[in-house]
């Protein structure tokens, strides 16, 4: 959709990240008029950083590039059954900026691994971590990609017509949810 500003969040940091492929390829599939990965690098929260020198301008850039933002992607791996600390960091960081920038924010969770099962307890517990924060979060297709580095190609294309075919569908009710609340 040629007209949406499109975010991206990566729960991991590492330059091969999968998760940043599959994040890369919602958005292409999404087609959306601006896609940025947003920076969740951020220092681990500690009130004391909030209480002394302030909320970190990069923490405040990335609050600030979701409240613009039509629709954003969040992709997590699983790390020891959960979403990363990284993952969790960021939005602990977010849910300190004044506001709430994901209120009604239309919301599509995505999780790569390289197990069978696609980060599933990750996924959905980045689902539960974001639920108070009442963004519009797209229920389903649940896109849990496992065998990751089977279904991506050396550009980091998705080749598998299943996993494409669910981004498809995810990326329609995305979609779907951010006409919704321009209505
Ligand atoms: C500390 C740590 C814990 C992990 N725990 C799990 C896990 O519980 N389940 C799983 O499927 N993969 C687990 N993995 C493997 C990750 O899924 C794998 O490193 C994946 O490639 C990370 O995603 P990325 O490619 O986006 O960096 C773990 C990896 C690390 C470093």
């Amino acid at each position: 959709m040629a007209e949406f500003k499109l975010v991206g969040l990566c729960g991991s940091l590492r330059k091969a990240s999968t998760n940043l492929m599959l994040l890369h390829e919602v958005a292409r599939i999404f087609d959306p008029e601006s896609f940025v990965v947003g920076d969740i690098d951020f220092p681990l929260y500690n009130e004391d950083i909030e209480n002394g020198p302030g909320i970190p301008d990069k923490v405040q850039r990335l609050a600030d590039q979701i409240a613009d933002a039509d629709a954003v992607i969040l992709s997590t791996p699983e790390y020891n059954k959960g979403t990363s600390g990284v993952m969790k960091n960021a939005l602990d960081w977010i849910s300190r900026t004044e506001g709430n920038c994901w209120k009604d924010k239309p919301v599509a969770v995505v999780s790569a691994s390289p197990g069978a099962q696609g980060a599933a307890r990750a996924h959905s517990m980045l689902r539960t971590l974001l639920l108070p924060f009442r963004p519009r979060l797209v229920a389903a297709p649940e896109v849990m990609a496992g065998q990751i580095k089977s279904q991506l190609d050396e550009n980091g294309t998705l080749t598998n017509d299943m996993a494409i075919k669910l981004v498809t569908e995810l990326t329609d009710e995305l979609r779907r949810e951010v006409r919704r609340m321009a209505a």
